[in-house]
């Protein structure tokens, strides 16, 4: 027998101190499959295995005591402290656009445009960002915040944008957008809203600099023009994509 084949690989012990650490908890922690997924796996536990491993505890059925607590009626400047994994690129993007003399709704739509990417899903981080603010914002900021998605692999040299030498490092100098997003550049560049697209993109910054001092306390009165915050709590109202912020709010509950 060779070495090590019956030690844990890194994987087992890292799926079984995962599970250690939901026996902890009070109540029963469920991956939905998408997180599967993104693990390489097909696959979902079901109710009745899920109870059988841990006898006696309930299902989640709200937060996750894991996750930093949010209050009872969130509003976006929660989800910025509390969810979104990282906001630097969002508010460096939305200073630059700030300091170049950009309309407030150009400075939400970079602060905005890639919400869905920090807080919940990279794969057409445009239209889930866009559908996410939809309901809450100026139908120029959302309409914006979806086409840029498509225009970031466009240049427009007459508006100060270049291919991104980034795009070049990260996915190759040979790669090309799918027809759909083709599609959608050539629809978005005959909107009336373009300009405000092109403005994320050139506002788009990836270098992070160190010096550069940003602070969400800048963008606070922004916001409170521009976002309609819903009084029962963003997530908890009734609005198109009030879902998408409860899934972000509670992501482990059972249903
Ligand atoms: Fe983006
Ligand atoms: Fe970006």
């Amino acid at each position: 027998m060779q070495a090590g084949s019956q030690a844990m690989t890194l994987s087992e012990r890292a799926d079984a101190l995962e599970e250690h650490m939901m026996h902890e908890l009070e109540h029963i922690v469920t991956k939905s499959v998408l997180f599967n997924l993104a693990d390489g796996k097909v696959e979902m536990e079901g109710g009745a295995a899920l109870m059988a491993k841990n006898p006696g505890k309930y299902m989640l059925m709200g937060a996750d005591p894991r996750l930093p607590k949010m209050p009872d009626k969130p509003t976006l400047i929660d989800y910025f402290r509390c969810r979104f994994a990282s906001t630097a690129h969002l508010l460096q993007s939305a200073t630059h656009a700030l300091k170049a003399g950009h309309s407030e709704k150009v400075v939400l739509a970079c602060l905005l445009h890639d919400v869905a990417v920090v807080s919940f899903i990279r794969c057409d981080h445009g239209y889930w960002g866009a559908q996410m603010i939809e309901p809450y914002v100026d139908e120029e900021v959302s309409w914006a915040v979806r086409a840029h998605q498509a225009l970031r692999f466009f240049p427009d040299e007459a508006a100060g944008y270049a291919y991104p030498d980034l795009y070049v490092k990260y996915f190759g100098p040979d790669y090309q957008p799918e027809p759909y997003i083709v599609d959608e550049y050539k629809r978005a560049r005959i909107h009336r809203h373009y300009m405000t697209a092109r403005l994320i993109c050139v506002n788009d910054i990836y270098s992070f600099d160190p010096n550069a001092k940003v602070n969400l306390d800048d963008f606070v009165d922004t916001i409170g023009r521009n976002f309609k915050q819903p009084k029962e709590g963003l997530g908890l109202d009734n609005s198109p994509s009030a879902h998408m912020w409860r899934t972000m709010l509670w992501p482990t509950r059972f249903l």
